[in-house]
């Protein structure tokens, strides 16, 4: 594989959805052609493919050089010019930069440190319980990344925005709509207008929630947004929405994808699970390892506002990179066999939630809540197996298991 077909990888969904092969495309680049112009898909405008450790970091540690705006995601040229046209349907975090980031970041930086998700350890251990009693329930089979791991984080998500059980559901199919809409099993259609009604249903329903947070506030993360002000003034309900959206959607799909692809790491390597077993207080470092391991983020882009010089290429003003995260976690000039799955690993230095001024707002609740899980599940799993053959989703940007079936025997 020579690097320009190895790059095709980044604009074809299934290429995802088989990850060794992937994973070799990624080896080929980082050897051959680090930084590596993506040209010949002609439904993508072209960028650069980062697939070093370093380079990704570099370029992060640049936000004002390098911006998020005004395409963060890997779009095609169609969904380019439709937002040219249209405005932005939505404007969050990731479609920012400073100073609007930094303020609105502000708005739950506070929520998201440390000190206050101490507050929810027991919450989540409660769910963890929960969710794993379900799954003795089930009786020894089941498909782990539909019956479990899909829904463990939203459980967790929607009980710190504070909505109703009965609407977990509807989240669930709103948020894989938004985020698997490249995998036919998942998108509701094909179309820029199928997309445009999953974000106006978000509209609609987190409407309802400001408005009757702001009428009787509670202790919940939707008050915090709803009750927040910029300059002494409410958020306005693009500004709302936006970020309703965000926190629903990044804190879902990617964890989920990150506790199903563990787990199957686990069960192809016993010899870990039983380390887990014999010594739990390495969960904390499974749990990194399995976030490198399954990288649910595939990737970002970032725009280049100056000419730039990185590993020998010139990057022109106005070019387009992807920071390939997958591929920086397996960086053999960083990780120490970086394709063996090792559940005491350290240092782990990956960038499965990236780096700099965008670092995953929601890093330590995704590992308190993948802890909070794998401490209730092993020591209760006797033995476990594959039960058929694990399918991934077919995605650009995030993305892991839609089906893991096994089967097990635990106890109580
Ligand atoms: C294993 C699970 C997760 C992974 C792999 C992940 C990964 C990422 C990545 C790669 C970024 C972009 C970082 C960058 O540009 O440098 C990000 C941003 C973000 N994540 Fe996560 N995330 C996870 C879980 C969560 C959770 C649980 C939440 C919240 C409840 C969350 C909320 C966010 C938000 C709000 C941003 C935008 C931050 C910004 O632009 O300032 N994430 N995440």
């Amino acid at each position: 594989m020579n690097p320009d077909e190895a790059g095709t990888v980044f604009t074809t969904p299934a290429a995802y959805a088989d990850d060794a092969s992937f994973h070799q495309a990624c080896a080929v680049l980082r050897r051959e052609d680090p930084v590596h112009l993506v040209s010949q898909d002609p439904l993508f405008a072209p960028f650069w493919a980062i697939t070093k450790h370093a380079d990704i970091m570099e370029i992060e540690a640049k936000p004002n050089l390098f911006t998020n705006a005004p395409f963060p995601v890997l779009g095609n040229i169609e969904s380019q010019d439709h937002a040219r046209a249209q405005g932005d349907m939505l404007r969050t975090l990731i479609h920012m930069d400073d100073p609007d980031h930094r303020v609105i970041r502000e708005v739950t930086a506070e929520w998201f440190l440390p000190r206050n998700l101490e507050k929810l350890q027991s919450r989540l251990a409660g769910l963890a319980a929960t969710t794993v009693d379900g799954m003795f329930d089930l009786g020894g089979r089941c498909d782990f990344a539909r019956d479990v791991a899909m829904n463990f984080p939203l459980s967790v998500i929607n009980g710190i925005l504070g909505l109703p059980e009965s609407d977990f559901g509807r989240m669930l199919m709103l948020t894989q709509e938004l985020f698997g809409s490249a995998d036919p099993e998942m998108q509701r259609g094909t179309t820029m207008e199928d997309l445009q009604k999953v974000i106006m249903e978000f509209f609609v329903y987190f409407g309802e929630l400001t408005a009757a947070r702001r009428a009787t506030p509670t202790d919940d993360l939707a008050s915090v947004i709803a009750n927040a002000t910029i300059d002494g003034r409410l958020l306005n309900d693009l500004e709302l929405i936006s970020y309703y959206v965000i926190i629903a959607t990044a804190g879902h799909d990617t964890t989920s994808s990150a506790i199903a692809g563990g787990l199957q790491a686990l069960i192809e390597h016993p010899d870990q699970l039983q380390r887990l077993r014999d010594e739990p207080g390495l969960i904390p470092k499974a749990v990194d390892e399995m976030i490198r391991w399954t990288t649910p983020v595939k990737h970002f882009m970032r725009t280049a506002q100056e000419d730039y010089v990185l590993r020998g290429r010139s990057i022109a003003k106005g070019d387009w990179l992807l920071l390939s995260y997958p591929s920086g976690n397996r960086d053999e000039d960083v990780f120490t066999d970086p394709f063996t799955f090792d559940a005491g690993r350290s240092p782990n230095k990956h960038l499965a939630f990236g780096f700099g001024v965008h670092f995953c707002l929601g890093a330590m609740l995704a590992r308190m809540e993948m802890k909070a899980l794998f401490a209730e599940l092993i020591p209760r799993l006797d033995d476990i197996a594959l039960a058929g053959e694990p399918a991934l989703m077919q995605t650009l940007f995030v993305g892991g298991h839609k089906r893991l079936p096994i089967q097990y025997s635990m106890h109580r």
